[in-house]
């Protein structure tokens, strides 16, 4: 391979001489082009033997060329080194306008700490594809979706990462068809992997999305950590990181502040996510920091309808937020929301601490089933600290369908000057506390200060958490042009 690359790299200098030449003869301005070398290092769960960088595909980074066709035409030909060894596409420093492009096996995009990817304005960029078969249709109009920036379907071991490279969405346009009510199809996402085994996205910062941020979907095997993401707390959707229908999922170290909430786990709508029935479990979250004062630190839903099972967060902060742990759910959705554990959660100015409701009644269409109750039980909160808390729960559940099994044991609310008179309302749960103040309802007795055990995690970790990074380091030669 170092011989064929060589003969490459002969190839471009021969190339580049002669468009030095010409650039030269025809214009007094002067281009100039130099090879040289970027080294950089990160953990990876694999590393690529072969790399190639976005300008060795026609990639230019003035931020308004567009570098769609060069995004293509370099996976494309990357993805020939699928069974040798895998490879990767650097981009370098720049501002690389690009629309959709798709990922391919055993790759690895990387950003230069420098290079910020723009998604382009331009509509005919964005392909639209079938909305969610477990949606049933789009969220924002009933037709098609436009294809998320970065895409990926059926894939196996796929990074996306960066020395904290950024990914901005340039959102606003969207934000205005989608209040305007002009969209025919629904927003596209930034980063959207369908039916893929083996995912990592990490160190990356994103911005203005136009709607959902990262969405791992009918997928398994996990990884988001050191993500940040930046949108207005008023702009519409623009949710932090949304697992749905995943298996065996990490998200660590992120700091979102955006529009939605932070995190959002889901797994289908309705009659469509009841029939698809692909649930999201096995999902770990640690430390997350959120800032997003209309929404939740993380949303259990409301599309919950394949099931969500065995979520454990840890060492979560939340700052201006709305909510803390939230489940959002509804008559028609069925499905279940089990085995739910929450511990060292730190929350600065909230309007509820807990919050869970039975009456999302946002729905596909009008043919959900009224019969389809969902299961709520085993949801256990241990080991909170907050101060300046307006509501400190308001937990309803569904009448002939309570939620049951909610464990709250060692919080500490400190309210607000202007809080509610009554701190917690509570209808339809069933469950117990201990070592709560302010005092809980009455459906939620305090059982002594004694029993904070029995809001425990399990002690088993989940697999995702035995995986090991490897440390992959590269020094690759590129022309850049300048
Ligand atoms: C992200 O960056 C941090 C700090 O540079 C590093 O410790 C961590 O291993 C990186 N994570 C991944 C998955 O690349
Ligand atoms: C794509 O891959 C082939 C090898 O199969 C190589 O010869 C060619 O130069 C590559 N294209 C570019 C633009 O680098
Ligand atoms: C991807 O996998 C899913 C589920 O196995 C399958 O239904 C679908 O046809 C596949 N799509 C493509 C493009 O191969
Ligand atoms: C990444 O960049 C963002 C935006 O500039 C910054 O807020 C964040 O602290 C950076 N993260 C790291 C780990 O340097
Ligand atoms: C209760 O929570 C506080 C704050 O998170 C923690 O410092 C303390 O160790 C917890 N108490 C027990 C008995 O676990
Ligand atoms: C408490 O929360 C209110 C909003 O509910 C906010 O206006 C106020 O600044 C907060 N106070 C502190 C000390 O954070």
């Amino acid at each position: 391979m170092k011989l064929l690359w060589k003969t490459h790299m002969r190839l471009q200098v021969i190339k580049l001489v002669f468009a030095l030449f010409v650039v030269t003869l025809r214009t007094a301005e002067s281009r100039k082009a130099k090879i040289v070398t970027a080294s950089f290092e990160y953990n990876g769960i694999n590393c690529r033997a072969h790399s190639a960088s976005l300008t060795d595909f026609g990639g230019v980074g003035d931020g308004v060329t567009s570098n769609t066709k060069a995004f293509q035409s370099a996976i494309s030909n990357l993805s020939q080194y699928g069974s040798e060894g895998g490879s990767q596409l650097y981009v370098p420093a720049g501002k690389w306008l690009t629309g959709s492009f798709s990922l391919t096996s055993h790759f690895t995009l990387y950003l230069d700490k420098d290079a910020v990817l723009l998604a382009s304005q331009d509509i005919t960029e964005w392909p639209v594809i079938e909305p969610l078969p477990s949606y049933g249709r789009g969220r924002d109009a009933p037709a098609g979706r436009f294809t998320s920036l970065i895409f990926g379907t059926n894939l196996t071991d796929v990074i996306v990462t960066g020395e904290n490279g950024t990914i901005d969405g340039q959102g606003a346009f969207w934000w205005q068809q989608f209040h305007r009510k002009k969209l025919k199809y629904t927003r596209p996402y930034l980063i959207e992997l369908m039916f893929s085994d083996g995912i990592q996205i990490s160190n990356l910062t994103l911005l203005n999305s136009p709607s959902w941020n990262i969405h791992p979907v009918y997928s398994s095997n996990i990884i988001v950590q050191g993500i940040t993401i930046f949108a207005p707390v008023t702009s519409p959707n623009t949710d932090g990181i949304n697992p749905d229908s995943c298996t065996n999922t990490k998200i660590e170290d992120c700091y979102i502040v955006s529009g939605d909430d932070c995190v959002a786990v889901k797994s289908g709508w309705d009659e469509y996510g009841i029939k698809f029935g692909w649930p999201t479990k096995q999902l770990v979250i640690r430390r997350l920091t959120c800032i997003s004062p209309f929404s939740a630190t993380i949303a259990l839903g409301s599309e919950m309808s394949g099931g969500i099972q065995d979520v454990r967060a840890e060492d979560i902060t939340a700052i201006q937020t709305e909510s803390g742990v939230r489940i959002k759910t509804a008559v028609g959705r069925g499905g279940y929301v089990k085995d739910i554990y929450v511990k060292r959660f730190n929350m600065h100015t909230m309007k509820w601490a807990f919050k869970m409701t039975g009456d999302y009644n946002s729905h596909a269409d009008t043919h959900f089933d009224p019969n389809a109750l969902p299961e709520i039980a085993n949801i256990n909160y241990r080991d909170v600290v907050a101060e300046n808390v307006t509501i400190a729960a308001k937990f309803e559940g569904i009448s002939n369908d309570p939620f049951k099994g909610i464990c709250i044991a060692n919080v500490t609310l400190g309210m607000a000057v202007k809080a509610k008179k009554r701190p917690w309302t509570c209808t339809d749960i069933e469950g117990m506390t201990s070592g709560v103040t302010p005092t809980p309802c009455d459906l939620l007795p305090d059982q002594g200060p004694e029993k904070i055990a029995a809001c425990d995690f399990p002690e088993e970790s989940l697999p995702i958490d035995k995986l090991e990074l490897k440390k992959c380091s590269y020094n690759m030669k590129y022309v850049e042009m300048f």
